[in-house]
């Protein structure tokens, strides 16, 4: 396995300062030494080149950032198209959620048939018809089943890029109302924080393994670190109160790396500004290498 890094220092989806410094937090908590530790041979490809607006006010439109982050976008995509037409396995390093439609965009266009595991504990199943805020970290789970405005949802040239039969929604506590509307009429299979609490999360795992990976040439894994309680990840954008724990978060991705189906992973929404520490990203770089195989024995 040869895996490359790739930072997006993004916090344009999210519309607010923080979460732009997620690679640097991510790398300076030694993900690279930790990979190659493991025995993994890993390179850094860099950064996706982000427009610089801070000289602007920060906006208010209907969509925010809409023409920058469909730049960055198409620049990630190409870069996962070429790493995994390559055999190489893309580490993705947000930057808010939004680089996902870049991520899967590019995959889509590698491989024909993708399954996808969305760890998080928001949808991000807003459209810009349901969107209180505007931000398009909150609309990129939607953009990559094909709902929503055509601009987002054609990034990369797949639509849509991913089957809602394949695509499983992990640890969600926290939908806006019509949001929550869309995602029941949708296909996705969603397991809430509730049914992680009744079912344990090696069952909700072995759930999702199934359905991601159902007639499908490999899955992508999109972790939010949101997804655990602010308790263990307080780094983060969006923090929402009830989370996972630490050792739920490594056995779900242990399981996804015992069952050998990822093609690429992307870590996003820590904000090392809000931290304490580094713990956040210290904590992301234990389950990348969780879901990259490492165990205890
Ligand atoms: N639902 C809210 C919105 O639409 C919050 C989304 C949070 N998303 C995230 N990737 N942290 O803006
Ligand atoms: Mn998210
Ligand atoms: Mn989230
Ligand atoms: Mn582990």
């Amino acid at each position: 396995m040869k895996v490359k890094i790739v930072g997006v220092p993004s916090y344009l989806g999210a519309n607010c300062r923080g979460v732009d410094m997620g690679p640097s937090a991510v790398r300076y908590a030694g993900l690279i030494k930790m990979i190659r530790n493991m025995g993994i041979d890993v390179e850094d490809a860099g950064d996706v080149n982000i427009p610089n607006v801070e000289s602007k006010d920060l906006k208010t439109e209907d969509i925010n950032y809409l023409d920058e982050i469909i730049e960055i976008c198409e620049d990630l995509s190409n870069k996962v198209e070429v790493l995994i037409k390559d055999n190489i396995m893309p580490i993705i390093l947000g930057g808010d959620h939004s680089i996902s439609i870049g991520s899967v965009g590019g995959l889509a266009k590698a491989k024909d048939n993708i399954g996808l595991i969305w760890i998080d504990a928001h949808g991000d199943f807003n459209t810009h018809e349901t969107t209180c805020t505007g931000n398009i970290h909150g609309m990129s789970l939607a953009t990559l089943v094909g709902r929503g405005l055509n601009k987002l949802v054609e990034i990369g040239g797949i639509t849509p890029k991913v089957k809602e039969e394949n695509v499983v929604l992990i640890g969600v506590r926290d939908l806006d109302r019509s949001e929550r509307d869309l995602l029941l009429e949708s296909k996705v299979t969603v397991f809430t924080m509730d049914d992680i609490d009744r079912m344990g999360i090696a069952e909700v795992m072995q759930k999702a393994i199934v359905i991601s990976s159902k007639d499908t040439k490999g899955v992508h894994l999109s972790f939010d670190m949101d997804v655990l309680d602010p308790l263990e990840a307080p780094g983060v954008g969006t923090p929402v109160k009830g989370g996972i724990n630490y050792r739920e978060a490594h056995l779900a991705l242990e399981m996804i790396a015992e069952a050998d189906i990822l093609t690429s992973i992307e870590l996003v929404e820590v904000n090392p500004i809000l931290d304490r520490y580094n713990r956040t990203a210290e904590l992301a770089v234990d389950l990348i290498t969780s879901a990259l195989g490492k165990r205890i024995l």
